[in-house]
């Protein structure tokens, strides 16, 4: 099966079957990182730009893990190290890239569309790696990933998805994969970091914490996003911790088989204890190891056929 699209911008760009299609493919791929000679020969000749304009340690390691064990040439670009720095505009950027051949491209970039705006006029493909508080895609797809694999499949599934809504693009491309797979989202948080009008997108919004994580599969805790805050959302770091925090006793009314997320990086002790990070419901490291077989599918499903 192929995917329709050229680009993955949006999980918008994609319908249900090519959803667990990457999912199944991605659990091929898990399958080479767990051997002792890591690499298959999938993507030789073929050559991956990660285009990074914001900071990232999963996301852009992976992509670079993913597309080397694909046996792609893989280069890194980070905008403080590039001719962004002297002036040099987007569009210019992607298109003197262009001009030597790669493959696909990997964006992120704090504006939303900024991906878009690459893959409007490129020729190469475009996943967008984070656009502002736009989307994640691919964020979405390894979370789904990693609940499929826990919990054996997606419909049906109660998520809760707690914290900074608002600004999180992990949030939004999460709500759109999860509704498109018939699982079940609430959002709670402090109402200034919740969108007015976020039920349009199909979602519960549940005020307490301790409510909405009462009867849910996964808990998916959200960093709250400091950088795209343009005035203070809550009194006090120690209140929204109080009040909103992931912590033992929040999680001694959850089921005892409730499921930990976060997609990282952690604010340790602000949006999650430490003891709930490290504890047994946690599976946050195994997240960022999903996200390396997840990239490698979706390489390899645009750019390896
Ligand atoms: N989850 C995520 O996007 O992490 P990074 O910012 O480290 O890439």
């Amino acid at each position: 099966m192929e995917l329709r699209c050229k680009n993955l911008l949006s999980i918008g760009d994609l319908v249900p079957t090519e959803i667990t299609h990457i999912l199944d493919t991605a659990a091929s791929m898990k399958e080479v990182s767990e051997r002792d000679i890591k690499k298959v020969p999938t993507l030789r000749g073929k050559t991956v730009i990660n285009l990074f304009f914001e900071p990232s340690t999963r996301t852009r390691t992976s992509f670079e893990i993913a597309g080397k064990r694909l046996s792609a040439d893989v280069v890194n670009i980070s905008a403080s190290s590039s001719s962004v720095v002297k002036g040099e505009t987007l569009r210019d950027t992607g298109e003197n890239l262009q001009a030597m051949h790669p493959d696909l491209i990997v964006v992120r970039h704090s504006c939303a569309g900024a991906p878009k705006m690459l893959a409007d006029v490129l020729p190469s493909a475009i996943i967008n790696a984070g656009d502002g508080a736009h989307e994640h895609p691919t964020q979405a797809l390894l979370d789904a990933f990693t609940m499929r694999e826990r919990k054996g499949s997606l419909a049906g599934l109660k998520v809760a998805i707690i914290g900074d809504i608002t600004h999180s693009r992990v949030a939004r491309s999460n709500i759109f994969l999860l509704n498109m797979m018939g699982a079940q989202v609430c959002v709670s948080g402090p109402q200034t970091m919740v969108p007015r009008f976020i039920e349009s997108l199909g979602v519960t919004f549940i005020p307490s914490i301790i409510d909405a994580v009462r009867d849910v599969d996964v808990i998916m805790m959200l960093r709250i996003q400091l950088e795209r805050q343009s005035q203070s959302l809550f009194p006090t770091i120690r209140e929204y911790s109080r009040f909103f925090g992931l912590n033992r006793t929040v999680l001694s009314h959850a089921r005892p088989d409730v499921l930990v997320m976060h997609p990282g990086p952690v604010n340790r002790g602000i949006e999650m204890s430490a003891d709930v990070m490290d504890g047994p419901k946690s599976i946050i490291l195994e997240q960022v190891t999903n996200g390396v077989a997840v990239r490698m599918a979706l390489m390899y499903l645009l750019i390896g056929k």
